[in-house]
C-alpha cells in the first residue's frame, strides 16, 4: 500500500506520524529515508507522541535510543537508530538489530536505512520524506506486507 502526503509544518508532520501509529496492532520496522532536515526526527516525534513518550531527540551520536512504552497493549520499547554514522553491517549488527525487529513488542525506527537496505526486513514500512519548500515535506508511506 502505498500513500502520499502533503505536510505544510512540523506539526503536520507529527500528526501524519501519530495517525500511522495509531494502525500499529504490533511491533514493526519504520524506515525514514531523506536528506538532513527532511524530517526524519520529527515524524518520529509524531510516532513517539503518540505512545505518549514526552520528549524523544535525535540519537545521531549514540546511535540508537530505546524509550519504554506502556499505552499500547503490544509494543513495548519504542528504538530509535540512526545509522548516519555507521558504515558497515558488522556495525549495525552490534546494536542487536535482527533481535530488535524480529520482536513483536518492539517498534524499530531507522533514520538513514538506505545504507543497509540489503539487510533490513521486507516487513517493513518505507517513508520517504523531502523538502519542497522551507516549510512543506513530501510524504510518501510505503507499507510492505
Ligand atoms: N513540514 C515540516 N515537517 C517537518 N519538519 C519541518 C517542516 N517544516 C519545517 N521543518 C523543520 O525542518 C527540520 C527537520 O529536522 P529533523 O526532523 O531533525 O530532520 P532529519 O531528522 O531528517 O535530519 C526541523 O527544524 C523542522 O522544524
Ligand atoms: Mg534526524
Amino acid at each position: 500500500m502505498e500513500q502520499l502526503f502533503v505536510s505544510s509544518s512540523t506539526e503536520e508532520t507529527q500528526e501524519i506520524a501519530s495517525r500511522l501509529a495509531t494502525k500499529l496492532e504490533q511491533g514493526t520496522t519504520v524506515c525514514l529515508y531523506g536528506n538532513l532536515a527532511a524530517g526524519k526526527t520529527t515524524f518520529t516525534q509524531g510516532l513517539a507522541a503518540f505512545f505518549r513518550i514526552p520528549r524523544l531527540v535525535s540519537p545521531t551520536f549514540i546511535i540508537m535510543r530505546q524509550y519504554p512504552v506502556t499505552s499500547h497493549p503490544v509494543i513495548k520499547t519504542l528504538n530509535h537508530l540512526d545509522l548516519y554514522r555507521l558504515n558497515s553491517v558488522e556495525e549495525i549488527k552490534a546494536f542487536d538489530v535482527e533481535e530488535i525487529w524480529s520482536d513483536p513488542s518492539n517498534l524499530l525506527i531507522i533514520e538513514w536505512p538506505e545504507k543497509f537496505v540489503d539487510i533490513l526486513p521486507h516487513k517493513r514500512i518505507d517513508i520517504f520524506l523531502k523538502a519542497t519548500t522551507d516549510d512543506e515535506r513530501e510524504i510518501k508511506i510505503i507499507t510492505h506486507w
